[in-house]
């Protein structure tokens, strides 16, 4: 029981790796809150989980829905230990083509909704005397990718917060971040992704089709925050652009220029 009593609140958690976070944080003995915007899908993940576990309903760009939904759980469980940042959304589309309200609408749900909620929980986390932050950023945080501008960008801002709210925590906060950084993993996210225009893109692609399983990248996830790394990559060979961008940059060129992009 890796996380037993501990007040785990896991964002995105309606399906894909958010709904496998909760299942394996509630086996380890976590009480949980799970939000997403679409609260049909939260009953029905809750429906699985035997531990607590409340449902916080709420659109992570909506302050509003921040602010009430961070009342209700400090009213409910009067702390938060670790919260997970998992809601966010992708793109399919080239940067020639991709219209400003894409660019605008991955950037506020991915990024800013993202530090919205840190910066109302880490005020509590610091006075309950610690916690614990993930944020699921993507190997596409740490390199560029095609038909993915607009998405590489907003995992690029988190490392960048991310990072610096690291820094700036005293070791007498007592608070860990953990970046993750997943490749390719079988969920919706391809269907959730946004074509040039806003639209939905509303297929399996290919390459998601054949990724991890969303129950062993929770696993990883949950190994890498029980453990307090920093920054955790999780994927198949995919993760391998990653070594290549840092140490071998024109082999990344040459592969991300190449690799099929669905
Ligand atoms: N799958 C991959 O290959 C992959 C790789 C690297 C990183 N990631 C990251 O992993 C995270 C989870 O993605 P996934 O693959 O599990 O995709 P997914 O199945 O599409 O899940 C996305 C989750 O985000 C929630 N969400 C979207 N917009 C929201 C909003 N405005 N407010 C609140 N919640 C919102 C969705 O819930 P509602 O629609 O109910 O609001 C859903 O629960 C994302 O941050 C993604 O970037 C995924």
């Amino acid at each position: 029981m890796l996380f037993r009593d501990k007040v785990v609140w896991i964002t995105g958690a309606s399906s894909g790796i958010g709904e496998a976070l909760a299942y394996q944080f509630a086996n380890q003995g976590a009480k949980l809150i799970i939000s997403a915007r679409r609260e049909d899908e939260l009953q029905r993940v809750k429906q699985n989980i035997s531990s607590e576990c409340l449902i916080l309903t709420l659109d992570i760009t909506d302050s509003t829905s921040l602010e009430t939904a961070v009342n209700a759980a400090i009213k409910h469980y009067n702390k938060i230990d670790i919260l997970v940042n998992n809601a966010g959304i992708s793109q399919r589309s080239l940067v020639v083509d991709t219209q400003e309200l894409v660019d605008r609408k991955i950037m506020e749900i991915n990024y800013f909704g993202t530090i919205n909620l840190t910066k109302r929980i880490l005020p509590y986390m610091i006075a309950n005397g610690g916690g614990q932050i993930a944020v699921i950023s993507s190997i596409v945080g740490a390199m560029g990718f095609p038909l993915r501008s607009a998405y590489a960008a907003s995992k690029h801002a988190l490392h960048g917060f991310f990072e610096t709210l690291q820094l700036e925590l005293k070791p007498e906060h007592n608070i860990f971040i953990t970046i993750l950084c997943p490749g390719r993993i079988k969920t919706n996210i391809s269907y959730n992704a946004l074509n040039y225009d806003g639209s939905l893109y509303g297929k399996m692609d290919a390459g998601q089709e054949k990724g991890m399983s969303a129950d062993i990248c929770a696993q990883k996830i949950l190994r890498a925050i029980s453990q307090k790394k920093r920054e955790v990559y999780i994927g198949g060979t995919d993760i391998l652009l990653v070594y290549f961008k840092r140490y071998l940059p024109r082999l990344f060129y040459w592969i991300a220029s190449r690799v099929k992009p669905t």
